[in-house]
């Protein structure tokens, strides 16, 4: 098979996938094997041939494609890859582009960018895919590379690329998968959901729903990170990132969470807990850093790292479904803010904004939909004037909910919206009267406690809150 001037992907599929419980080859992502998945996906990314690597004896693979495969008696990635290079013969092809299967998910588009560049490549070069830094798979093998990783004493890639550094050349790219690999349950789970959503953002956003049931089912924790990786690129107050994330999986720490969020059994049920924080404990240290003390007692600056810690929550809650999870934000977290303070240990000059349920949806909610786009948005100017009958739409629009709701669930024992109440009713339930809303009545004394000390500007009068730390 070998022609010297060809781009052969080889890829690496002779693992047992004892982690994941299943042959990786032949996981569904999501109708098609992953085999037959990667192997269009380099052709389409310009592999003008595609080798797999197999465990001897593995079941087959889909065979329309006419890949060739390999066959060997080890699992060692690094046995692997010899017996697939030895496989391409001689003279070798002019570069190979190596990928574990485990990174399945890695797009057309990607391969692409690092098949261009390796043909671009001087002989010897090894091509590395880097997303936010960080190197991934796979790997381009050009010219005298291919050889010398053929040999036995070269060890594992890694330690080809260890020894001369100077030969890498890195491809900047901005798939996730590169650095993702599906090695376990949960993280097909991941790679599955996010195919399973993969839709243009304003769909994704509009298809929002709070799920408040749970599978048991783990999220990794790889999947944790790249989620928060992702949401924290959100904007930010002057650059300050006035946020934190404490991902809270303990059982235990959950359950004490969940009792100080007003015990909601979601909280209990949803395999993670994160609190969203807003933090200027990270900016107290940029100033003391630089002898200056901070000034955190302003209003201004505890809306600043609110809103910074709340875009960072929503964006953190859409890439979520993207990847088919489900999430509930959870105010409740403001009804005893010190004590969550202290159950996370956070340090003065941090609170949790909002918490937030994380896990594989076990629900079907009814969309609950928003008010008419017309009371939200005005062009130039506010007009109050079509509100009154805006808001009977809305009304009968979350009556109409209620109606759909309670027939969806109509078997089951969960808590049923009254149908006769729409919105302006449930509002002024919740927020008229002759006495203000009592929940969180302590709420700014809280704060101040954590260290925010929301004094009001110079000359109105009024008293500043207590130093950090003294509660
Ligand atoms: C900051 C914030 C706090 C929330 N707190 C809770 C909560 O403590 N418990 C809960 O079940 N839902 C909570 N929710 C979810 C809202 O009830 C939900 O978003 C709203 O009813 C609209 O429903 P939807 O998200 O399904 O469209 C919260 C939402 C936000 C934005």
């Amino acid at each position: 098979m070998a022609d010297p001037s060809q781009l052969v992907a080889v890829i690496l599929a002779a693992g047992r996938g004892e982690r994941l419980g299943r042959d990786k080859a032949l996981v569904p992502l999501p109708d098609e094997a992953a085999a037959r998945v990667v192997s269009v996906r380099c052709r389409e990314g310009g592999c003008d041939d595609v080798l797999f690597v197999r465990q001897r004896g593995a079941d087959p693979l889909p065979t329309d494609l006419g890949d060739d495969v390999v066959e060997v008696d080890s699992e060692e990635m690094v046995e692997s890859l010899r017996a697939g290079l030895a496989e391409l013969g001689r003279p070798k092809p002019a570069a190979v582009l190596v990928l574990p299967i485990d990174y399945a998910m890695v797009g057309a588009g990607t391969i692409a960018s690092l098949t261009a560049a390796m043909r671009e490549a001087p002989s010897g070069s090894i091509v590395l895919p880097i997303c936010r830094g960080r190197p991934g798979h796979p790997v381009g093998l050009c010219g005298d590379a291919v050889e010398e990783v053929s040999h036995g004493e070269s060890g594992t890639l890694r330690d080809v690329i260890r020894r001369d550094p100077s030969r890498v050349v890195p491809v900047a790219v901005e798939d996730g998968w590169v650095l993702r690999d599906i090695d376990t349950p949960g993280d097909l789970r991941a790679a599955q959901g996010a195919l399973a959503n993969a839709v243009p953002a304003t769909v994704l956003m509009a298809r929002h729903r709070s799920r408040r049931s749970y599978r048991s089912d783990p999220v990794e924790t790889a999947q944790i990170e790249w989620l928060v990786d992702s949401a924290r690129f959100a904007s930010t107050s002057s650059f300050i990132q006035a946020y934190s994330v404490i991902a809270v999986r303990d059982v235990e720490r959950k359950a004490a969470a969940a009792r100080l969020c007003a015990d909601q059994r979601h909280i209990h049920e949803a395999p993670v807990f994160l609190a969203i924080c807003a933090d200027l404990h990270k900016l107290s240290l940029a100033c003391a850093k630089h002898g200056r003390p901070l000034h955190s007692d302003s209003l201004e600056i505890f809306v600043q790292a609110t809103v910074d810690a709340a875009l960072l929550g929503q964006n953190l809650q859409l890439a979520a479904e993207s990847e088919g999870l489900g999430s509930c934000m959870i105010g409740a977290a403001r009804n005893h803010p010190v004590e969550l303070a202290e159950l996370l240990c956070l340090p003065p000059h941090v609170y949790v904004v909002f918490g937030m349920t994380l896990g594989w949806p076990a629900d079907d909610p009814e969309p609950r939909g928003r008010m008419p786009l017309a009371a939200v948005l005005h062009h130039e100017r506010y007009r109050s004037e079509g509100l009154p009958a805006l808001l009977d739409e809305a009304d009968e629009a979350v009556r109409a909910w209620a109606r759909r709701s309670n027939a969806r669930t109509a078997d089951s024992a969960t808590r049923k919206p009254d149908e006769s109440r729409g919105w302006t009713d449930r509002m002024a339930w919740l927020f008229g009267g002759e006495s203000p809303p009592k929940g969180r009545a302590l709420l700014l004394e809280h704060v101040r406690r954590l260290g925010f000390g929301l004094r009001a500007p110079e000359g109105s009068g009024e008293e500043p809150g207590p130093p950090p730390g003294t509660g």
